[in-house]
């Protein structure tokens, strides 16, 4: 069994891209293969980044479970609105909070538009920040081009088969990763 965070980035009002993230959990539970921690960004509502973790003195309780959250996932699904060809400060800041816990973490990516191109610029942007942080960005990304057509508030998908198969197929590069980094761990 692969334990696996949600890391939903948008903390707009009225965001969309959360919906693609609960959609996720739900099958990603559906399942006895994975468990999953859905970390929501927006609840979690962290002030703008003053410093790294590990160079914190007296660390916010909230930042050392949410640095543990990471720590204990085995693989991490970023979920990413695009914003101006890129992806939002909330997930900034939170990727450079941290260090170690990201060094071949396996992350596969969700990047969500409100446009036709399903994120294809947040992720070349996100590739580049997760390179320089070490994580083990999958090949491939689930791209989500205009989300408001594509599933409700709940996260149900109006064309549930092809996005079932599609988030397999994201789970199975990730597993792929987990399984390989579990093997090298020993
Ligand atoms: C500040 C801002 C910039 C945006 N820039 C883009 C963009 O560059 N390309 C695009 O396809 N959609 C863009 N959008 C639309 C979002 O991708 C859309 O709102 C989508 O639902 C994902 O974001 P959300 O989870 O915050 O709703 C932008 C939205 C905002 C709020």
């Amino acid at each position: 069994m692969s334990h696996i965070v949600i890391l939903s980035a948008s903390v707009r009002d009225g965001r969309m891209s959360h919906h693609v993230a609960l959609h996720l959990h739900r099958h990603i539970t559906s399942s006895p293969a994975h468990t999953a921690d859905l970390i929501d960004l927006a609840q979690l509502d962290f002030p703008l980044f003053h410093e790294r973790l590990k160079f914190m003195t007296a660390p916010p309780p909230e930042v050392v479970a949410f640095a543990e959250r990471i720590r204990k996932a085995e693989g991490v699904i970023i979920v990413s609105p695009e914003y101006n060809a890129s992806f939002p400060a909330s997930l900034k800041n939170v990727i450079d909070l941290l260090t170690e816990e990201w060094k071949r973490k396996p992350v596969a990516l969700v990047p969500v538009s409100g446009g036709a191109f399903g994120g294809a610029q947040v992720t070349l942007q996100l590739l580049a920040t997760l390179w320089k942080i070490r994580a083990w960005v999958m090949t491939g990304a689930m791209q989500v081009p205009t989300v408001k057509n594509a599933f409700d508030e709940q996260g149900v998908a109006v064309e549930a088969e092809a996005w079932a198969k599609r988030c397999d197929a994201l789970l199975a590069e990730l597993e792929w990763a987990m399984e390989a980094t579990r093997r090298m761990q020993g």
